[in-house]
């Protein structure tokens, strides 16, 4: 039988050394909040549940949880007493019975799900207290791990720790993997006769050892679990998601042609036989399909780009940016919230937002849907095959036929049947050989100076 897990979230922090009024878990990391990250680390399956514990005052965080996990359980710590303190608002979902029970901290987002399912090994064969270790560059800061052998002694907490215990480099990532069973009886037994006065979770060591129960350490590297409390830490996490994600698209046969200047979101999704050029931003919800070209300084976001597309240089596909089979966006060009044919193209400058453009339709340089008036937007519909000149301002709501022509610079702002012409310009007037006149007047008023 498959073991059942508990995995409980720790996210209660305000994360003030970050200078931030956003609650620290909800910061970005590749596109999604450091949250989304660890909560994709839990174990999948039926047999696991979530339990994320919070403060009182972040709703935000809340609303996070229910929209990524609708299944987890919230609980609410309203006194910061101890990361100990802070598993037992979870006692509940302890209760209920469960195998493995891990605990993560909402500020450590680069922990990766099969490290989470490496700590329940031990716990399989019979430890009640399993914790993940690394040897820290610099341990300052962190709780020491005392070792009697392969077993955990303790952990102790850098200010607790005499000066001999603070030599030693195995540390504390802070994740931590109990018996179900044991999980509430060691969880009580914790005090706060610290130098912090804190309920300190590390604690379930000693007191695992004291009722002679197994504990052991399973180590991974200090990258993984980098926490995070100020900006510049957020900044080498988003450094270190950025190349894990750029080698995985690399992996799967995307050709990244200078790596180190794209950047993608956790949930990029990728074709066959995709290119992107140098200094490509993705933000999240972008596909894109199979040959696509995604060219030098383009920024997309929320958009999905059909097969063999060309986008770029320099375009922009905002939200609900919805390109088909070998659509061309080219440079300057600002597409939302509008899906586009097969084979459409819109090359240069042009302003593409609340629309819908058909197959093989051409949008010449410098158009704009006019989709906003200060209040409300509007719908502008091109129909297959129809060609817009240079410089036409679609004022929405509007329609254009299949297969129409809208003349240069116009201003369109009633609907165009199919395969008809709109022109909307005044008069062209030409004066033959008024040019020459006009020269011939200058230069002779120079000459006579
Ligand atoms: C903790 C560990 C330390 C480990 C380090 C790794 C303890 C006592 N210490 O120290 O051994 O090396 O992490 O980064 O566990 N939290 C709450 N409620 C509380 C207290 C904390 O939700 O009452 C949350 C915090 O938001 C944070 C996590 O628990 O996500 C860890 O708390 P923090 O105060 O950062 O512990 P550290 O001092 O970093
Ligand atoms: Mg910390």
């Amino acid at each position: 039988m498959e073991r059942s897990s508990l995995t409980i979230v720790l996210a209660a922090g305000d994360g003030t050394r970050m200078r931030s009024s956003l609650p620290k878990v909800l910061n970005p990391i590749a596109g999604q909040p450091m949250l989304a990250h660890v909560l994709a680390s839990v174990p999948p399956g039926n047999n696991s549940a979530v339990a994320v514990v919070v403060a009182p005052h972040h709703q935000a965080v809340t609303d996070v949880v229910r929209r990524l996990r609708p299944d987890a359980s919230i609980f609410v710590q309203g006194e910061r007493l101890g990361t100990a303190h802070a598993v037992l608002q979870a006692a509940d979902a302890i209760a209920a019975g469960v195998d493995d029970v891990l605990v993560v901290f909402g500020d450590t987002p680069l922990i990766s799900a099969s490290t989470l399912e490496r700590l329940r090994t031990p716990l399989a064969q019979g430890a009640a207290v399993v914790v993940l270790g690394f040897q820290a560059a610099v341990p300052t800061g962190y709780g020491r791990l005392i070792m009697e052998g392969d077993q955990l002694a303790a952990i102790r907490e850098e200010i607790d720790a005499s000066p001999l215990e603070r030599m030693i480099t195995l540390c504390n990532a802070g994740v931590m993997a109990l018996d179900g069973r044991a999980a509430l009886n060691l969880l009580r037994r914790i005090g706060n006769g610290n130098a912090k006065g804190e309920y300190y979770l590390v604690d379930a060591v000693e007191i695992a050892r004291q009722l002679e129960l197994k504990t052991s350490v399973v180590e991974t590297t200090e990258d993984e679990v980098r926490g995070i409390n100020t900006k510049a830490q957020l900044a080498e996490a988003e450094a270190a998601m950025q190349r894990k994600l750029r080698e995985a698209a690399m992996a799967e046969g995307v050709t990244l042609v200078a790596p180190e200047t794209i950047y993608l979101a956790a949930d990029t999704k990728f074709g066959k036989d995709v290119t992107v050029e140098p200094f490509v931003v993705f933000g999240p919800g972008v596909s894109v399909g199979d040959g696509a070209v995604i060219r030098s300084f383009s920024h997309i976001a929320e958009a999905s780009i059909g097969k063999k597309a060309i986008v770029g240089p320099y375009a922009r596909l905002r939200p609900g940016a919805m390109l088909g089979e070998n659509v061309h966006i080219g440079n300057f060009v600002e597409v939302k919230a509008t899906t586009i044919g097969a084979g459409a193209k819109a090359n240069h400058l042009a302003y593409l937002g609340d629309a819908h453009i058909g197959a093989n339709v051409n949008i010449g340089a410098g158009t704009i849907t006019c989709n906003y008036d200060g209040f409300d937007k509007y719908r502008t519909e091109i129909g297959a095959g129809a060609f817009i000149g240079s410089n036409s301002a679609l004022v929405a709501p509007i329609k254009i036929g299949e297969g129409a022509y809208i003349g240069s610079g116009s201003v369109v702002t009633k609907d165009v049947p199919d395969n008809a012409l709109a022109l909307e310009r005044s008069g062209q007037t030409v004066k033959p050989g008024w040019a020459q006149r006009f020269r011939e007047m200058k230069l002779r008023g120079r000459g006579q100076r």
